[in-house]
């Protein structure tokens, strides 16, 4: 049960070539999609630009780093009726999501992705204030504030690094070929397939379907109300940028920096990953520093969106005892309490002690008792530190 994002629309006649978006969390293009106002998702381009080998070489321009798309005029950096006003997922600062785009089978043209955060509330406030819109000045200052917010593919442990746009020079993948899609190596294997090993139209594309690209990425240590996931594609064989961004709130962390501090971080970022790294370090001083009595246990609230058939329940097992220790017997089960069919929500609240580390997944428990586990990578959590009682880990069935 991947993907349970679906973005539907009626399909576009005209061949055009556009070819990627980001789906989980849902991207402002997804949602104007699924309000039947932009038929194209994945045509939010930047166009003609210098998009390789140098990631940030390009101004943004009008697409800013929520997307503009040409197709059908739509301006994504502004609140839309269908976007833009509510956050659709919240995170904590130190969580692992899984995040996932979609691209075209058409549109098999290698590069690198990146997921970026951009930790100054005061740029991003002009992007979520529905009655105005961003100046080409104000996109690019978010721009390079976003650039200074890549999340490392590194620091997710475990992760295959092998074609991120953060690698830093003295790294393997440093400038590495692209997103292993397989189009254009001359090679036999499907189109695409590189990444998630997806069948076609695993997601919803406009032109020649889909398929899925999913990746794990770490939250930053900051808190917002209310504050944008931008996904960024550069790629390699045409003059292309993709963009395009996720309303978010993020719990549990630091409060970030603010315009006056930021034209120092702008200055520091301009392009190296080895800078854009230090710029991190201190912001997250600066978090630990902000908060003076931490909290000794965290309200853990496990939000988790899947579909089940009554006499099924969702429960969740993972490696401390509050969990079960894996044993599906002894993983607590999530309540449906708030279940509907539009939002198929089930929900946990568990008492843990701050700085807890753990792994886990979601099973689904049938009526005769067979359980089924959610597909590898195992999911994993630390428990914040900072002066957060109650945290949400919000997730998708995966
Ligand atoms: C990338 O392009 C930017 C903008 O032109 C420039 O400032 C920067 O030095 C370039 N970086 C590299 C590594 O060439
Ligand atoms: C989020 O909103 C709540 C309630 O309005 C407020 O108390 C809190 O300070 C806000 N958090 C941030 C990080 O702005
Ligand atoms: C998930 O955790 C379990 C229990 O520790 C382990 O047996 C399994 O190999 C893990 N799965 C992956 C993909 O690492």
């Amino acid at each position: 049960m991947k993907g349970l994002t679906v973005c539907i629309a009626l399909s576009l006649a005209s061949y055009v070539y556009g070819h990627g978006y980001l789906t989980i969390p849902k991207s402002r293009t997804c949602l104007g999609n699924e309000a039947s106002l932009d038929s194209c998702p994945e045509c939010a381009i930047l166009e003609p630009v210098a998009s390789w080998p140098n990631l940030t070489a390009a101004a943004v321009g009008r697409s800013g780093p929520c997307g503009y798309n040409a197709r059908s005029s739509i301006d994504y950096n502004q609140p839309g009726s269908a976007w833009g006003s509510s956050t659709v997922a919240t995170y904590t600062a130190g969580q692992i999501v899984t995040v996932q785009w979609c691209v075209d089978a058409n549109g098999d043209h290698g590069g690198m992705f990146s997921y970026r955060v951009c930790q100054n509330q005061d740029i991003v406030d002009k992007f979520i204030d529905p009655s105005y819109l961003p100046t080409n000045d104000e996109k690019q200052e978010a721009e390079d504030c976003f650039v200074a917010g890549t999340l490392n593919c590194n620091d997710v442990d475990g992760q295959t690094c092998d074609y991120s746009a953060d690698c830093t020079e003295d790294e393997p993948c440093w400038r590495n070929d692209w997103f292993t899609c397989h189009g254009f190596e001359a090679s036999t294997l499907p189109k695409c397939q590189g990444v998630d090993n997806a069948a076609l139209n695993s997601c919803y594309t406009s032109i020649a379907g889909g398929y899925t690209v999913t990746k794990q990425i770490k939250i930053p240590d900051y808190s917002s109300n209310h504050t944008l996931l931008s996904w960024k594609w550069n790629s390699f064989q045409t003059g292309q940028d993709y963009l395009g961004c996720a309303d978010i709130a993020i719990t549990g962390g630091g409060s970030g920096t603010t315009t006056t501090s930021a034209s120092t971080a702008t200055t520091l970022i301009t392009s190296t990953a080895t800078t854009s790294k230090l710029t991190t370090t201190t912001l997250t001083t600066t978090a630990t520093q902000a908060c003076s009595t931490p909290v000794a246990s965290v309200a853990v609230t496990f939000n988790e969106l899947v579909a089940t058939t009554p006499g099924q329940t969702i429960k969740v097992a993972g490696s401390i005892s509050e969990l079960g220790n894996w044993d599906p017997n002894s993983a607590p089960a999530l309540s449906a309490s708030q279940y509907t069919s539009a939002t198929p929500l089930w929900s946990y609240t568990v008492s843990l002690a701050a700085g807890t580390s753990f792994e886990y997944k979601f099973i689904n428990v049938d009526q005769s008792g067979s359980v089924t586990w959610e597909d590898d990578p195992n999911r994993s959590y630390e428990v914040p530190t900072g002066c957060a009682d109650s945290v949400i880990a919000s997730s998708n069935w995966q």
